[in-house]
């Protein structure tokens, strides 16, 4: 297939780009190199700069690539900036959405699959979470997020154009030439790497008071690899609607420095600092329907594999992608 794929710069769109192409499909990346690098493009597909809030960009990229499909990835993605500045996200993430929902109107496009968040569903009221828990988010991101899947549910009814929205829960993880390099950093993995890297001095634990084992919150961490496969199946499958994709079982967050220090022999020292406002207590998918309705099955359930290829790729990045 020919898949017009947005924010094939990024961290997600980047590996998923990789896998599509070694599958043998085509891949034309739609980036604004924003937040995104050059360098994580594979040099097999083609990339298009443009933005998505540019709308005759977005028509004139999709009319040139003609696809069967599309995988929307480009989005701001920072709860806490969502928060102090709300309307950058809903001008990306909705009405950048909707440009990209016309060019595929305009090019006779009739399929898209949309990176969506567990941050939709707000606190949820039951782990694991299945899709039909109620979506209530608790911050302009993920309410962005959830408006769109909305707007692409009336795109289906109304144009014919077959949805799919995958939730994803904590990417992470790399292959050998693709991994995480956002600016700035906030994530747990990455930044408890860098302690190991020598980059920083230790990592912060927000909170050690939660409703949970150890205290530390809870999260369900997914390789980046097996996110790119559930693509896949839903691009070259005959799916809509929604699908959590997680592995099912919850880390704490002592738990996931514990593994960093085990694979990469450094003693990441940790210090227990506030909570970070809007942290749930604990985020685990139960990603039954993607094992059933999909045939997605993770090959990476490991948190342990998924940290040591995230710290091969720190490693033979230590700069990330400015190399
Ligand atoms: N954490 C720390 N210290 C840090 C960074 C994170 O203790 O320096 C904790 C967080 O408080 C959280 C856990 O580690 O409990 C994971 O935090 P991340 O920032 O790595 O990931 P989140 O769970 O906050 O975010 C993920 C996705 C978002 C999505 C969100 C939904 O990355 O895109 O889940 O809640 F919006």
């Amino acid at each position: 297939m020919k898949i017009f794929l947005t924010g094939g710069a990024g961290y997600i769109g980047s590996i998923t780009t990789e896998c599509l192409l070694d599958e043998g499909h085509d891949v034309v990346v739609f980036d604004n190199l924003e937040q995104g690098h050059r360098e994580a493009v594979d040099s097999r597909a083609l990339l298009i700069e443009g933005d998505l809030r540019d709308r005759d960009a977005v028509r004139k990229a999709m009319m040139s690539a003609k696809p069967d499909a599309v995988m929307h990835f480009a989005a701001y993605a920072l709860v806490g900036e969502s928060m102090d500045d709300p309307m950058k996200y809903f001008r990306n993430n909705v009405a950048g959405g909707v440009h990209l929902v016309e060019a595929m109107l305009a090019a006779d496009v009739k399929k898209i699959i949309f990176s969506s968040t567990c941050a939709t569903y707000g606190y949820p009221d039951r782990v694991p979470m299945t899709e039909d828990l109620p979506q209530r988010p608790v911050n302009p991101y993920g309410e962005s997020k959830l408006m769109f899947e909305k707007i692409l549910t009336w795109a289906q009814d109304r144009e014919g154009i077959q949805s799919v929205f995958l939730r994803y829960f904590n990417a992470c993880g790399a292959t050998d030439q693709y991994g995480e390099d956002h600016d700035p950093e906030t994530h747990l993995i990455p930044l408890v790497l860098f302690v190991a890297q020598g980059k920083r001095d230790k990592v912060k634990i927000f909170g050690d008071d939660y409703d949970t084992p150890d205290g530390t919150c809870i999260r369900d961490y997914i390789h980046i690899v097996d996110l790119a496969q559930a693509h896949i199946l839903a691009v070259t499958g005959d799916h809509v609607g929604p699908f959590n994709l997680g592995n099912g079982s919850g880390y704490s967050v002592k738990q996931v420095i514990d593994v960093a220090r085990e694979v990469t022999g450094h003693p990441v020292p940790a210090e227990i600092a506030p909570r970070r406002p809007g942290d749930p207590d604990r985020l685990v998918a139960s990603s039954e329907k993607a094992y059933e309705v999909l045939g997605w099955k993770p090959r990476y359930p490991d948190l342990k594999d998924i940290i040591a290829h995230a710290w091969s790729w720190h490693q033979s990045h230590p700069d990330g992608y400015r190399a």
